[in-house]
């Protein structure tokens, strides 16, 4: 079974040829940073536009490196939601025009699903598993219980973790995006020289909030006043880094509680998304998964951001199911993964 998938829902334009082996045929991704760069963040037109005029050459691209014609595919898959709708429409017609043409079914993928699932093709996982998603676009804590079939523990209530690390970068001028000038910073600044809020720490449950800690490193920026030095900037991205580790860590671990009790034979916590690169956040991480008796499973960090290939496997592993869609499927900006979770109205599409 051989499946194409197409993403498209934020600043990644993307197609990747997958087989149900979980062997990776083909995976090109095109990154539109430079694009966005001199705003500091996503420009959704910016991004929508991009995705337009690079598509097709991208599909053609990941189809010739497979080897293959269209006429070898068991389906077409493309992220149909969540996300910025103008990107998320250009990969779903995309998708749609390819299974019309060759009449290989369409697949209509849960963008998240596709971070969810990326780990069963690259470690061959059993559900149920733990997923710690942090992104510029989410930060949610789930429980993966099968394909469709999701216990959102936590989510965030505004902000989404990355746009926390990009905005404090951009508030220092380190570029965009932010997390990796962020960390680099951090590795040669003090963490305890500010003091900073740990969003959540010690609350009930399992939810995020990033906004607050944002606004804090403002002030803290104002306060130095114009004389920033260097070392400042390394001091304030060290203090930032750890206080929104502490406050993930938290979060986490009341999630990992909740699960030890509701689902016991659950053993793997995953992480995904852009964050998840982060050297801090995952060696503080793995002791406290290890201290709850888990164990932590990293998909290699070009699948744990966004691709095509994540999204063509969560493609197979439906079409196994034959959970297949039509061609009159719609976009959808908003797509939480558990529609019974609480929704978070502050996040909006990131919930
Ligand atoms: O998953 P991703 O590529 O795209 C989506 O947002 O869906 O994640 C990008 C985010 C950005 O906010 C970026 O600043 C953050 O991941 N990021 C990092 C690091 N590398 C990327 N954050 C912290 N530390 C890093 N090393
Ligand atoms: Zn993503």
């Amino acid at each position: 079974m051989i499946v194409l998938g197409l993403e498209s829902s934020c600043d990644e334009t993307a197609a990747a040829v997958v087989t149900a082996e979980g062997e990776i045929l083909s995976n090109v991704v095109l990154s539109q940073v430079e694009e966005h760069a001199p705003f500091g963040g996503v420009v959704p037109e910016i991004a929508a536009r991009a995705h337009v005029t690079q598509m097709d050459r991208l599909v053609a691209q990941a189809m010739k490196q497979a080897g293959l014609e269209f006429s070898d595919l068991d389906g077409v898959a493309a992220t149909a939601g969540p996300g910025l709708i103008g990107g998320v429409l250009v990969g779903l017609m995309t998708a749609k025009s390819i299974s019309a043409v060759t009449g290989a079914p369409l697949i209509g993928v849960n963008h998240l699903e596709g971070h969810a699932l990326t780990v069963r093709m690259t470690d061959k996982i059993a559900f149920p598993y733990v997923l710690l998603l942090v992104s510029g676009g989410h930060s949610q804590i789930l429980v993966v219980e099968g394909v469709g079939q999701f216990r959102r523990l936590g989510t965030t209530i505004d902000d989404a973790v990355g746009e926390a690390f990009d905005k404090t970068a951009k508030l220092m001028g380190l570029g965009f995006p932010g997390g990796p000038a962020v960390e680099k910073y951090a590795a040669k600044g003090d963490e305890n020289r500010f003091s900073l809020p740990r969003p959540m720490k010690g609350k009930p449950g399992c939810d995020f909030s990033f906004s607050g800690l944002k606004t804090a490193v403002r002030q803290c920026l104002e306060s130095l006043g114009n004389d920033v030095t260097e070392q400042d900037k390394c001091d304030l991205a060290a203090s930032f880094q750890k206080a929104a580790i502490e406050s993930l860590l938290s979060r986490t671990g009341q999630a990992l509680k909740i699960v030890r009790s509701d689902h016991p034979d659950c053993q793997n916590v995953v992480i995904a998304g852009g964050v998840a690169a982060n050297m801090a956040l995952r060696k503080n991480l793995d002791a406290l998964v290890q201290e709850h008796d888990f164990n932590l499973v990293v998909p290699p960090p070009a699948l744990c951001t966004d691709n095509g290939a994540m999204i063509a496997w969560a493609g197979i592993e439906r079409l196994q199911l034959g959970l297949t869609d039509t061609l009159d499927m719609s976009a959808k900006a908003r797509w939480p993964l558990d529609p019974d979770a609480e929704p978070a109205p502050f996040a909006g599409y990131k919930a």
